[in-house]
């Protein structure tokens, strides 16, 4: 099941409600919330009241990507304001383990985030945990930046890996993702495409998700 999350980073940040509002209505399947501190990556976004807030506009799953140092700290934080799921960096947490843990008791789903040049085999040993990797394709910290190719084969050899230990975990692609790459990118074996820029950044949001609804309809089918 290919699922669409619209990244409201590039949305208009004094209307966030409606940014949401629109992607529920457009089609689309989540809401992907970017979480930085200004440590982790060079820029702030939005803490647990704004999410709180959001809960509240939409039915959709929010699915925050937490782009921050010590998220153990954070974690419950966003969980209690509302948070579906919860992703972390492997490269922020000095206990993945017991990070990962921590958003599965507090019933969300629980994704790993790698930054381009993290590879995948980092995650061996805690990779059975989690439901979902978000695999970066841009340096995380900004909205509208060009996706980094060698992401194409990074996926794929995720997607080797995790069929070949047959385990049931999306791979979340996240940073440049735009009508023109996103079907390659399916090829691949990503399963969530978050799109930021290439959405809330066109002139018409709406027709944009219907446009990768149409060919994410192409994959969904059996
Ligand atoms: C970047 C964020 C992304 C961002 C993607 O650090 O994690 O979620 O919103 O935006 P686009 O699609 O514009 O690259
Ligand atoms: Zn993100």
């Amino acid at each position: 099941m290919i699922q669409l999350a619209p990244s409201i980073l590039s949305a208009d940040f004094a209307r966030l409600g409606e940014a949401v509002q629109m992607a529920e209505e457009a089609g689309a399947d989540l809401v992907h919330v970017d979480i930085m501190d200004g440590h982790f990556v060079p820029n702030l976004t939005l803490g647990p009241q704004v999410v709180s807030s959001l809960k509240k506009m939409t039915s959709l799953p929010l699915d925050v990507h937490l782009m921050v140092e010590n998220p153990g700290f954070f974690i419950p934080l966003f969980a209690e304001a509302g948070a579906d799921w919860i992703s972390i960096h492997v490269e922020a947490s000095h206990h993945l383990h017991r990070d990962v843990s921590l958003i599965k008791e507090l019933n969300k789903k629980a994704g790993l985030a790698l930054n381009p040049a993290t590879p995948i085999h980092l995650m061996n040993d805690i990779i059975r945990e989690v439901e979902y990797v978000l695999v970066m394709s841009v340096n995380p910290g900004f909205g509208g930046q060009k996706f980094v190719e060698a992401t194409h084969q990074k996926i794929r050899n995720l997607k080797n890996w995790t069929n070949g230990q047959k385990l049931s975990i999306a791979i979340e692609v996240d940073g440049g993702v735009n009508l023109d790459n996103m079907e390659s990118l399916l090829k691949d074996g990503a399963e969530i495409l978050v799109a930021g820029a290439a959405i809330y950044g066109e002139a018409d949001p709406p027709r944009v998700i219907a446009q990768m609804r149409e060919i994410i309809q192409r994959y969904n089918r059996p």
